[in-house]
């Protein structure tokens, strides 16, 4: 055996025993969706966490016990800072002391809808800079496959340290589904590439101790593959599922009645509803890190680009139905009244990042409808040219719409009395399927 390699397999184990007893102190970049409760369930199992964020209020609200993300109990967090488990900084300097640092910062478009990794760049050029043998680096935002190893490793190695030897490099997609109480990081089973196998080993035996499931693969690129892929099927899907809304809609059939009798098939088919559009930090971006990749293999991803112009002519084809209803009833978008029920991007969470409410609402004020929105999650609605609060869902306010338009099916909302007193709502996401009796107010997308 070389030297070499006994250097590596000693920091092999000197991480791993770390690992092992918990005392690995862990870093992890971006304290967002995923890094925040990442961090928390690390300090659940005893690991040291040191959360690095550049956003000095964040900072200050988890050192302070203060909760800001859906996913994370409240009382988990104030008692892991309490007890010194948790805390954050925005000093980079800390990297330093870590032993494993995970990043999950974000991985955005640009305008051309092309990658925009400058969050990823920046942040492995803070750890290049501090880097020290035997710390493990795993990434965990969703990007295209050839990131880690194309463009984190050579700003990582420029020093003279080498992956797999000196540090540990690996990729392990986040699969964290907010506001989903039955799969939450623990039990979300995580795929996790790295590639050399000094790396992938450590990696595994890192994600082991606090994810009961973990599925190791051969490469860096694999895992973010397989990632991107994930997303992409939902895109495709629901792209599917909308244009059969779209071909209903002139069928004169319901879609919705279509669905749920073909999702009796207990085989061979897996439910997906429409809406009026896809949004969110994945859905609608991380299909299109994959098209921009494969053109440098002169290969076109055609399900993906038929998928994104489905999706994102959803919100036109919801503001010209709403058209569509009011002009039937003698009325038309300009003078009228418009409830937008929901403007997160999905049922029950509070995040309205590239909810396609704000381009059906964008188009619906263009078209100069007054709108007004309730959404018991976003108090306040802005992007997209929009600055709009969210105002009490009272009887009145819903009387005073000429059209009640649920964007988002929120759990939280008051159906019946919707229904009950609306004069006409367009429900795009079927959230009164459950209020009782005829409704011959309520037209389904
Ligand atoms: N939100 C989800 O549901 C979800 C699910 C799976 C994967 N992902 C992926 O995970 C990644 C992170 O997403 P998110 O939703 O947690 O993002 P987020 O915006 O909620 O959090 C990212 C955090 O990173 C911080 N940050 C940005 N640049 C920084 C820097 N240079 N140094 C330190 N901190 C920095 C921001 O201030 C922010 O607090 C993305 O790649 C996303 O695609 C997200």
């Amino acid at each position: 055996m070389s030297s070499a390699t006994n250097v590596a397999e000693s920091r092999v184990q000197g991480l791993l025993g770390k690992i092992d007893r918990a005392s690995a102190k862990v870093g992890v970049i971006g304290l967002g969706y995923v890094g925040l409760p990442f961090a928390v369930e690390k300090g659940k199992v005893g690991f040291k966490v040191l959360g690095f964020d550049r956003n000095p209020v964040r900072v200050e609200r988890v050192n302070r016990g203060e909760n800001f993300i859906g996913d994370v109990d409240d009382e988990d967090l104030r008692d892991l800072v309490r007890r010194g488990r948790i805390r954050a900084t925005a000093d980079m300097d800390h990297l330093a002391d870590m032993d494993a640092i995970v990043i999950a910062v974000p991985t955005p478009l640009n305008k051309n809808l092309n990658p925009d990794l400058q969050y990823v760049e920046n942040v492995t050029r803070e750890i290049a800079g501090r880097l020290r043998p035997g710390q493990l680096i795993s990434l965990e935002s969703t990007t295209y496959p050839g990131t880690t190893d194309g463009i984190m490793k050579p700003i990582l190695e420029a020093r003279g340290l080498k992956a797999g030897r000196d540090f540990f490099l690996a990729h392990s997609p986040e699969r964290v589904d907010p506001g989903n109480a039955r799969y939450t990081t623990k039990n979300t089973i995580k795929v996790v590439g790295a590639s050399d196998p000094f790396s992938l080993q450590v990696a595994v035996a890192f994600y082991r101790k606090t994810i009961l499931t973990v599925v190791a693969v051969s490469s860096a690129a694999a895992a973010e593959l397989s990632k991107v892929f994930e997303n992409t099927f939902r895109a495709v899907n629901i792209a599917l599922v909308n244009e059969l809304t779209l071909l209903c809609d002139r069928m004169g059939l319901s879609v919705w009645e279509v669905l749920d009798a073909a999702f009796t098939k207990p085989f061979g088919i897996m439910p997906f509803y429409p809406g009026p559009g896809v949004g969110g930090h994945c859905i609608p971006l991380d299909p299109h890190y994959l098209e921009w990749k494969a053109r440098e293999f002169n290969f076109s991803t055609h399900f993906i680009a038929l998928a994104g112009e489905i999706n994102r002519h959803m919100p036109e084809f919801v503001a010209e139905k709403a058209l569509r209803l009011l002009s039937d009833r003698g009325k038309g978008l300009k003078g009228s009244r418009i409830l937008a029920l929901g403007v997160a991007y999905k049922k029950d969470i509070d995040d309205p990042r590239e909810s396609p409410a704000a381009e059906v609402i964008r188009l619906l004020l263009e078209r100069h409808a007054t709108v007004v929105y309730h959404d018991p999650h976003v108090a306040r609605f802005t992007g997209n040219g929009l600055d709009l609060l969210s105002r009490p869902l009272t009887a009145e306010e819903v009387r005073g719409a000429d059209l009640v338009l649920v964007l988002t099916d929120h759990s939280a909302v008051d159906y019946p009395m919707v229904v009950r007193e609306a004069v006409q709502v367009l429900d795009t996401r079927n959230a009164t399927k459950r209020v009782a009796g005829e409704k011959p107010n309520v037209v389904l997308l």
